[in-house]
């Protein structure tokens, strides 16, 4: 039998949760190389836009061998195009695919995308049965050259990069990404629905669509979906406030999930995925991220490196004079201009 990521993955297992935004290819690679986490989503990518030729999506879909297992996340609402972006995604070398159901931007709402999945749980089968059904054309040879909606320019990019991977994975997985419910938790019936479908992992964010990311994540929600998971084979890793690898271990042990996943804590701060405390000055791991950032987004054009300032803040966030680094930090325009400001306050 084939195994996909989650059957050979060690328990508990400790992953970087996916942030639009955030979790690009090159954060990803520093926070693999000084983190190490156990596995790795992209941020997630619209298969509507993949299936209107929006090229530029393509981008979200980089990875290197080294971040295996890597999973791509998507979202949208239309199953057909869920079908033929698993059938691109197969093609294009990923461990697993994951499906959005929790996300809470206000573009998704028109579109019933995201954690509006959560009121229309038919729909949301239809899209793991459709997501599955791309695996399993990939499988019996479909590639994205067949699918009716991917452009010429998708499946010639994808063809290129089709021939650089080097270690394929023995089979696709299939999981999900949500919240405990929309406006009231609803974790026990929500979660059930999904696991008709038998996905191979659920990772559950333990607030509601209506809480986005205010008060504490609910573990105890997050119970009721490990309970309601029991015997059906489908992981369940738990979302939510976790803040180092002691209490990610705590969580394990106190809620019975078969994982964690840690986003914010992860800002600024590789090592949380660590259990010993690492002897590494950070400020160079930010500007091996500096480096890594504009060596990988070079042609990005004239603001390029704006969206690396976020991550410096987060860097020098708990310094004693953090407010005065960071106004520096946020008028940098490259790495150079960095590590001056590095060296100016001693961090280097
Ligand atoms: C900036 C940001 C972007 C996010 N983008 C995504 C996303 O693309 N896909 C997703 O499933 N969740 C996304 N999330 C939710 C996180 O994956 C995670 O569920 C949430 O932050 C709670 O975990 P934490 O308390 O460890 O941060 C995002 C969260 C943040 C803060």
């Amino acid at each position: 039998m084939e195994k996909t990521l989650w059957q050979r993955l060690n328990k508990p297992i400790i992953g970087l949760a996916p942030m639009d935004g955030v979790t690009d290819v090159v954060y990803r690679t520093i926070q693999k190389k000084y983190g190490n986490p156990d596995l790795l989503y992209t941020e997630f990518t619209s298969v509507e836009g993949i299936c209107h030729n929006a090229n530029r999506l393509l981008r979200d879909f980089t990875y290197t061998e080294e971040q295996r297992p890597i999973i791509a996340q998507i979202f949208g609402s239309t199953p057909e195009y869920f079908r033929q972006t698993a059938v691109l995604l197969c093609e294009l070398g990923f461990d697993g695919i994951d499906i959005n159901m929790g996300c809470p931007a206000k573009t998704m709402h028109k579109q019933g995308s995201g954690a509006q999945l959560i009121r229309t749980p038919q729909l949301a089968k239809e899209i793991i049965r459709q997501t599955r059904q791309g695996i399993t054309d990939y499988e019996n040879g479909m590639r994205s050259k067949d699918c009716p909606d991917l452009s010429p320019r998708i499946v010639e990019e994808v063809k290129k990069r089709n021939k650089e991977v080097v270690n394929w994975p023995e089979k696709v997985a299939l999981s999900v990404k949500t919240r405990v419910g929309f406006n009231e938790p609803i974790t026990k019936e929500w979660i059930q629905a999904l696991l008709e479908e038998k996905p191979e992992a659920i990772a559950l964010h333990g607030r509601t669509l209506k809480q986005q990311y205010s008060g504490l994540a609910s573990w105890e929600e997050i119970t009721k979906a490990v309970e309601a998971a029991k015997g059906t084979g489908t992981l369940i890793l738990g979302n939510g406030d976790v803040n180092s690898y002691q209490d990610a271990i705590e969580k394990v042990e106190k809620y019975g999930v078969d994982g964690v996943l840690i986003g914010r804590a992860s800002f600024g701060n590789p090592f949380v995925f660590k259990k010993e405390k690492q002897d590494i000055n950070i400020f160079e791991v930010a500007l091996e991220h500096c480096r890594l950032y504009e060596e990988t987004y070079k042609d990005a054009g004239k603001n390029k490196f704006l969206p690396m300032r976020k991550h410096l803040g987060w860097y020098v966030k708990g310094i004693s004079n953090a407010k005065e680094v960071r106004m520096k930090l946020f008028r940098a325009e490259n790495t150079k201009e960095v590590e001056g400001i590095f060296r100016e306050f001693k961090l280097i």
